[in-house]
């Protein structure tokens, strides 16, 4: 049984407090960014490196785990040269698959934040599978080919697979939400987003990169359940699905089988991020990343507009890298998360004067709500 999205009886986006599909092609607001206190996890290098660039400019608090240290102290003291001696910019060593690493890193962000708490959560942190499929000798750690990993293949059974890419994408991310899911909340008023980082392979599948794809798919699945519940706790949770960017991430063949195909930049990337970051009306949205496009409006009115590759402009026209994703949006759901949903709501207005009375409690005895 499917609820109509023509009955605004059965409005799950209302209720869940999703916003609208984000424009962007509308300008955002960037001043929200000073002095929040931002946590990143797989900050030392690529999107999270360029993040906290970006927004350590803006007057942000940066908290960076990585397991790539020489990078993350280097980020860290460019960073510091070049921001305001209030900020708070630290690198901390953290692998996302220790649950201790990534206890100590929040502990840290929140201990050495003004407000002893916790703004913001990117989870950051990825690998892909490695390996050369072509060459049978080779260590491969590629899912799809067991005999790759043991060269023995013809007489033995494989070992199991090692899975890291797993760990890390998607056990690394739960880990990184579950503790959001409990800092952020610790934060009085003002605004609560953790910023799940998917990818194109979160949509469609990669193949050759099982394991990846599984992962991201993971994260878009934590994704979708989340933005359901977290706006109970005040949390705005939103998500990135980047295509292919020239990072340390893309293996070399990867890189050359692209080579002279369009790739997304990472300055669209950034983009991207920083108006879900900085915007605090976007609550549950998913935008997508690519190769900036031609957008060729056929009517002048915003009625008929299509995506058109290639460099050549005409007057009018503009071009865009970031799209929204639409995909799996809760506009159609089944009868039982509507009436799940619907349960939440209730619980949310009954929080309310719960909630003020714990608040007004927790102020007096010194206990956050
Ligand atoms: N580059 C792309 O084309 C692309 C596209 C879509 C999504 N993504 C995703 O964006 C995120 C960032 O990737 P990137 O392109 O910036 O790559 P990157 O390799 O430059 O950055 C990833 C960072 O994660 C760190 N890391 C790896 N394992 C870790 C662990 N166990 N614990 C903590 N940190 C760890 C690395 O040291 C590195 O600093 C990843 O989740 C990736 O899957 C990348």
């Amino acid at each position: 049984m499917v609820a109509s999205p023509s009955d605004d009886a059965w409005s799950v986006v209302d209720m869940i407090d999703q916003s609208p599909p984000v424009d962007c092609s509308k300008p955002y607001d960037t001043s929200t960014l000073a002095g929040k206190t931002i946590l990143i996890t797989g900050g030392a290098s690529g999107f999270g490196a360029a993040f906290a660039r970006h927004w350590a400019r803006h007057g942000a608090h940066l908290i960076i785990g990585d397991v790539n240290d020489r990078a993350g102290e280097a980020l860290v003291a460019e960073l510091r040269s070049s921001s305001s001696p209030d900020q708070v910019i630290l690198y901390q060593h953290c692998d996302v698959t220790s649950w201790s690493d990534q206890l100590a890193l929040f502990k840290t962000a929140a201990s050495s934040s003004k407000t002893k708490s916790i703004d913001a959560v990117v989870a950051g942190a990825g690998i892909v599978e490695r390996g050369d499929p072509t060459t049978p000798s080779a260590t491969s750690t590629v899912f799809d080919l067991p005999h790759a990993l043991d060269s023995d293949s013809t007489t033995s059974p494989p070992p199991p697979p090692p899975l890291r890419v797993l760990a890390v994408n998607l056990t690394g991310v739960m880990y990184t939400t579950h503790l959001a899911l409990y800092y952020l909340p610790l934060r009085a008023g003002g605004d609560r987003h953790l910023l799940l980082i998917s990818s194109v392979a979160g949509l469609m599948p990669l193949v050759g990169q099982t394991e990846y794809t599984v992962s991201k798919h993971g994260v878009m699945g934590l994704f979708r359940a989340l933005r359901g519940s977290a706006w109970t706790r005040g949390i705005r949770v939103n998500a990135l699905t980047p295509y292919f960017v020239d990072t340390p991430l893309l293996p070399k063949p990867a890189l050359a089988l692209l080579a002279g195909a369009a790739k997304a930049d990472l300055e669209d990337v950034v983009d991207a991020a920083t108006r879900l970051m900085a915007d605090w009306g976007i609550r549950g949205r998913a935008l997508a990343v690519g190769p900036k496009m031609r957008v060729v409006d056929d009517e002048g009115d915003g009625s008929r507009v299509r995506m058109v590759e290639g460099e050549g402009r005409h007057d009018g026209e503009r071009r865009q890298a970031v799209w929204e994703v639409y995909g799996h949006d809760y506009e159609r759901v089944e009868v039982f998360v509507w009436r799940y949903l619907a349960v939440l709501n209730v619980m949310r207005r009954v929080r309310g004067w719960v909630g003020l009375v714990t608040d007004m409690l927790g102020l007096c005895f010194g206990k956050r709500a």
